[in-house]
């Protein structure tokens, strides 16, 4: 994360930023630093002896410890550089990962089986951010807590311990581009949420829309509110992949208190999955926030 966010920091000034003219298996395009994080993270966690596979957004298949080093307990999944098309333009981006413990036999390659686990099974999930400054946020299931860089020591230093989300705020963010092409009632939820109710004693709500992950859910961890990337007529599915997007955002929001569904009732966590590219639709944040989507 630091060696990204050293790269990220000069993204203006070396030549990184822009596109390397070619479509990842999402069919994306992919940026110079996306492919540089994927890198970057491959090669660190490759040899020190924990991990008995990996799988990154950015690359179709399971990618194995090479064959000269130990393999370990546990299977690594990240998106390397979420908020890509933040990229060029110096805003928020990050970095967000999930560690489930293998289930097949010890010392042998990792298999999908390691990988395809409901979330309720990860024993480790984070993610960076590079902001104004340079975060950690992660859980181990036993609370959420915040490391702030210090450029000066080189460290991450604890500045937000026991992170708690707020119950509930005014707050939606979602990409209202969409609006469209929603079920009725995600269409319902978010004319609800521009309304002033008086008899509620209900405001209108915010709309924040940044357009990285990370930095949305980063701001709704912290404030409050509510993110969504519902499913909509062209995607039924949503945008957002579940291995390495939706099911570690879900344990760090679940872990500071909040929640996170399919907008369906369907608790995210409980999902089996069953490619290593699934997608699926996504509604996290305050736990009334979300109670409110749902209804
Ligand atoms: P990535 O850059 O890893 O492909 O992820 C982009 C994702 C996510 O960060 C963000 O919430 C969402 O795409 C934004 O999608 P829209 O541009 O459709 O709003
Ligand atoms: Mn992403
Ligand atoms: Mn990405």
């Amino acid at each position: 994360i630091k060696i990204i966010n050293r790269d990220v920091s000069r993204a203006g000034l070396v030549d990184i930023l822009g596109s390397t003219q070619m479509t990842n298996i999402q069919g994306e395009e992919v940026q110079k630093l996306d492919e540089f994080a994927n890198g970057v993270i491959y090669r660190a966690m490759d040899h020190g002896g924990h991990l008995c596979g990996m799988a990154s957004e950015e690359n179709e298949d399971i990618l194995p410890i090479p064959s000269e080093y130990p393999k370990g307990k546990y299977v690594l999944l990240f998106d390397p550089l979420d908020g890509s098309s933040n990229i060029d333009v110096n805003v928020s981006i990050g970095t967000i990962f999930s560690i489930l413990r293998r289930v097949t036999p010890e010392g042998t390659d990792g298999t999908k089986d390691d990988f395809f686990q409901p979330g309720y099974k990860q024993i480790a999930a984070g993610y960076a951010i590079y902001g104004p400054s340079a975060m950690l946020v992660y859980t181990a299931g036993r609370g959420v807590y915040g490391f702030t860089l210090d450029p000066s020591v080189g460290e991450f230093l604890l500045s937000h311990d026991n992170i708690r989300i707020p119950e509930h705020k005014g707050i939606y963010s979602v990409n209202e581009g969409n609006y469209n092409k929603w079920s009725e009632g995600m269409r319902n939820y978010i004319d609800w949420c521009k309304k002033d109710i008086p008899e509620e004693n209900k405001k209108a709500y915010s709309l924040r829309y940044i357009g990285s992950m990370v930095a949305d859910v980063h701001r709704t961890l912290l404030y409050g509110g509510v993110f969504l990337y519902p499913a909509d007529v062209k995607s039924h599915k949503g945008k957002l992949r579940l291995l390495y997007e939706a099911n570690p955002m879900s344990f760090i929001i679940e872990q500071a208190g909040g929640k996170a569904t399919d907008g369906q009732g369907n608790r995210l966590l409980e999902i089996v999955p069953d490619g290593l590219h699934q997608r699926t639709p996504l509604v996290v944040g305050s736990p009334k926030n979300v109670d409110e989507v749902e209804r």
